[in-house]
This record gives structure tokens, sequence and C-alpha cells, in this order.
């Protein structure tokens, strides 16, 4: 059950978190994988890895936020059945403590290089006769979370073209889902700890993991798991939908 043999996934955000266990995971199942980050080091660790392990892999490297690079990157591709958009960042701030420069940077990686993503990879899988297209959402697309202004506006336009994207292209043979983890223990939040509370790190490590009920953080393993299935043939039958994966966070946070 859920191969992947055969596909062409690219992997945006494949060095470093959640894409990278996405990418070590998909090359286990069999796909070619495609390791799309600016990260050109981080990028080219993931691919070595997967090749070690006997995978296939290669780098484009790029900034999602430049839809320029981002076509010329794509066409570099031979065939796109699995597109997963992971690249994203992160901000802390309200409306009023968020300044015009920040939220136009979460913009333009997290709403903008996704767009730019499915911009260049739907014709492409249009001409191919599908394809299986996963964005990465969050919890913040559909809870209201402190401190968290700009990230929660580019993770609702997640979870919005999410929506758009798997209407439009339904009878292309693509499917569109997104998926919404509560926190998970990548660099991005060691670097997000480190950055906003230094010096109280394993203090702060421990308080965000029992923001989740189930009283610890995700593994990128686990999310990546998730996006496996849905990007299998089992999971044929699921388009237009968001998969919370959060350790009981929405529903049982009371
Ligand atoms: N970690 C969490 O708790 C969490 C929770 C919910 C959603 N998410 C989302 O999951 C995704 C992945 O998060 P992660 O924790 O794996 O992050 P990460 O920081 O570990 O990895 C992100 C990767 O994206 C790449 N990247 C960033 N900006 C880029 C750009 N402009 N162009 C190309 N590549 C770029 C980075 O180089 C890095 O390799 C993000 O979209 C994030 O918002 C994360």
């Amino acid at each position: 059950m859920f191969q992947l043999n055969d596909k062409t996934a690219v992997i945006t955000g494949g060095g470093s978190g959640i894409g990278k266990a996405v990418a070590l995971l998909f090359a286990r199942a069999g796909a070619r994988v495609i390791v799309a980050d600016f990260n050109k080091e981080a990028g080219l660790q993931t691919v070595g890895e997967i090749e070690a392990a006997g995978g296939k892999a290669s780098g484009i490297f790029l900034d999602v936020s430049r839809q320029e690079e981002v076509t010329a990157a794509f066409e570099q591709v031979a065939a796109i059945d699995i597109l997963v958009n992971s690249a994203g960042i992160s901000h802390i701030g309200k409306a009023d403590t968020t300044d015009e420069a920040d939220f136009d940077r979460v913009y333009s990686v997290n709403v903008k290089g996704v767009y730019n993503a499915l911009h260049a990879a739907i014709p492409r899988m249009k001409a191919q006769g599908g394809g299986v297209i996963i964005n990465m959402a969050s919890i913040a697309s559909s809870v209201g979370l402190p401190d968290r202004f700009a990230y929660s506006m580019s993770k609702g336009a997640v979870l919005a073209m999410t929506l758009s994207v798997a209407k439009d292209y339904i009878g292309d043979g693509i499917r569109c889902n997104c998926v919404s983890p509560a926190r998970v223990h990548t660099p991005f939040v060691d670097g997000f700890i480190a950055r906003t509370y230094p010096g109280k790190e394993k203090e702060m490590f421990e308080k965000l993991s029992k923001t989740q009920p189930i009283g610890r953080m995700a593994k990128p393993e686990e999310i990546a798991a998730l996006i496996l299935y849905l990007c299998s043939d089992e999971a044929a039958f699921i388009t237009g939908c968001d998969y919370p994966i959060d350790g009981g966070f929405i529903k049982l946070n009371n």
C-alpha cells in the first residue's frame, strides 16, 4: 500500500523539517523526488541522504516567492505527478505590532510562493492527465492563535487556495488537499524558540509541547506519513479537504 512507483514528486522546502521528511519517505515509497529549496546546502543534503539509501532524487534551487525562478526551475523537471508545497516561514505579532515589511515577506513566501508553484505545476499536470497537490496549511488556518496575525493570514489563504484549486481542476484529474498540523518539532520551531525566548529554550519547548492536548509536538515523520497516504492511489477519492494533524489541538483544547 501507499506506493509511489514511477511518480515524480516536487517538494518545496524539501531541505528541512516536514518537507525533508516527506522527501525521504516518498523516495522510500518509490518516487523520484525533486527537492526544491532556496537553501542549496540543505537541499543537496536531502538529495544525498535519499541517494545513499538507494532512492532517486535531484535538486532544484529557487526562491518560491519569485515567479520567474519557480517557472524556470519547474521547467527543468520532466514530469510533475505530485507537488507538495512545504516551503514556509513563521512570524510572531499582532495586527498592530506587525510591520508592513514583515507582512509582505510572510505573504510573498507563504501565499505567493504557493501560488507560484501551483501556477507552474498545474499546466504540466493537466497536460499529463492528472496529478496530486498537497499544501501545508496549519491549525492557524482555522483557529485564532495568539500573536500569529501575518502567519494566520497566510495559512488561511493556503486553505482557500486549496479549495479553489480542488474545484477548478477536478475535471482534469488533479486532486488538491491541505494538511494542518499543530506544532511539529522541526528547525522552524527550534529557530523560533531560540529567537523569541533566548536562555529559556528548554522551558519554552516544554510549554509549547503541552499546548497540544496529547502532551508533545508532532514528529515530521508523522506529518509525512499522512501526506504519503493523501498522495497515494489509495486516497483517489479525496480532494478539497483540510486534514488537521494536531494532537487534539482543535477539538480537545477546552
Ligand atoms: N513546524 C511546525 O510546527 C508547523 C506547523 C504547521 C505548519 N507548518 C508549515 O509546514 C511547512 C514546513 O515547516 P517546517 O517546520 O518543516 O519548516 P523548516 O523551516 O524546517 O523548513 C522550511 C524549508 O523551506 C525552505 N524555504 C523557506 N523559504 C523559502 C523560499 N522563499 N523559497 C524556497 N524555499 C524556502 C527553507 O529553506 C527550509 O528548507 C511551512 O509551510 C510551515 O508553515 C509548520
